[in-house]
């Protein structure tokens, strides 16, 4: 694994090259930290941070503040990966002018390589100006989770001819705006090996099959952390929840017990107590 930092040029070579690209979510330091060592290639801070760390029910809730404040902590934590700062909800949608002055800020304040954002050609024009002004972006596009509810909630998209010709379209129309890679979300493996095949640049599937240069997963969905709902994409490697829980009920057994801590976890003093006590008896005697 190389040490040097990743570019955005080394991801689109590595589609060129033929080989695969890694992508997971990292809200904090510490995970930035094993995740920039296990050799992942791009660090996303998702606004998937709204329901896997800060409880919101979806991510239209994330403030702009919110993604920044964990975008800079991630910042912190990672050395070699890429990393990448999404854009939440009603930050980037009304126009060029706020997109560009909100996306800038993830590179100037959290130190990120580039953005991403939700939409396919309704945001094109947006995505030029973006890139236009020096903000590399990435795309998203099939289930967008910010504007779910006009999708009809979180299902499958692009099953149909209709949605998936709309999809190929919004695919090639975020590459000539400038994207450097398109996230592709639940959308037949197919389709998303025919989109792949038609671009210069990465996509980074997420239920969308093999057939993308990349896959992206959530982490916490990934160490089996977050236990209110597993997507069918999802593949657990680790199951992270139950042995979490099993070690906070020993140490709350073993404080209880009076068990922890024991005598390998006190500092010792490097005078003999007895001497202190000695003192106190003699100041009460006077
Ligand atoms: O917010 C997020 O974590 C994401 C990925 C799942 C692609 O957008």
């Amino acid at each position: 694994m190389p040490e040097t930092k990743l570019t955005i040029k080394a991801i689109i070579d590595r589609k060129r090259e033929g080989g695969k690209i890694t992508v997971l979510t990292a809200y904090d330091a510490s995970f930035a930290r094993l995740l920039d060592q296990a050799g992942i290639d791009i660090l996303l801070v998702g606004d998937s941070l709204g329901m896997v760390v800060l409880g919101y029910d979806s991510t239209v809730p994330v403030t702009l503040e919110e993604m920044l404040h964990h975008a800079r902590a991630v910042g912190r934590g990672r050395q070699r990966s890429l990393l990448v700062g999404d854009m939440p909800f009603l930050s980037y949608q009304s126009g060029p002018r706020d997109a560009i002055l909100n996306g800038g800020r993830f590179l100037k304040e959290a130190r990120c390589d580039a953005v991403k954002v939700e939409g396919g050609a309704e945001i094109a024009d947006t995505v030029r100006a973006m890139v236009r002004a020096g903000i590399p972006v990435m795309g998203h596009i099939g289930l967008t989770p910010q504007t779910a509810s006009q999708l009809g909630g979180f299902r499958v998209q692009g099953r149909d001819a209709a949605s998936a010709r709309q999809l190929i379209a919004a695919a090639r129309s975020l590459e000539e705006a400038g994207a450097f890679a398109v996230v592709l979300e639940c959308i037949p493996d197919q389709l998303a090996g025919m989109i792949t095949r038609q671009l210069a640049i990465p996509t980074i599937g997420i239920g969308a099959g093999p057939g993308c240069d990349g896959q992206v997963l959530v982490t916490h969905d990934l160490l089996g952390l977050f236990e209110k709902f597993v997507p069918r994409f999802v593949k657990q490697y680790a199951n992270l929840a139950p042995m979490v829980k099993e070690a906070v009920a020993s140490f709350r057994a073993e404080v209880e017990a009076g068990t922890f801590p024991a005598a390998a976890h006190c500092f010792p003093m490097q005078i003999d107590p007895a001497t202190l006590e000695a003192e106190k008896e003699e100041e009460v005697r006077t």
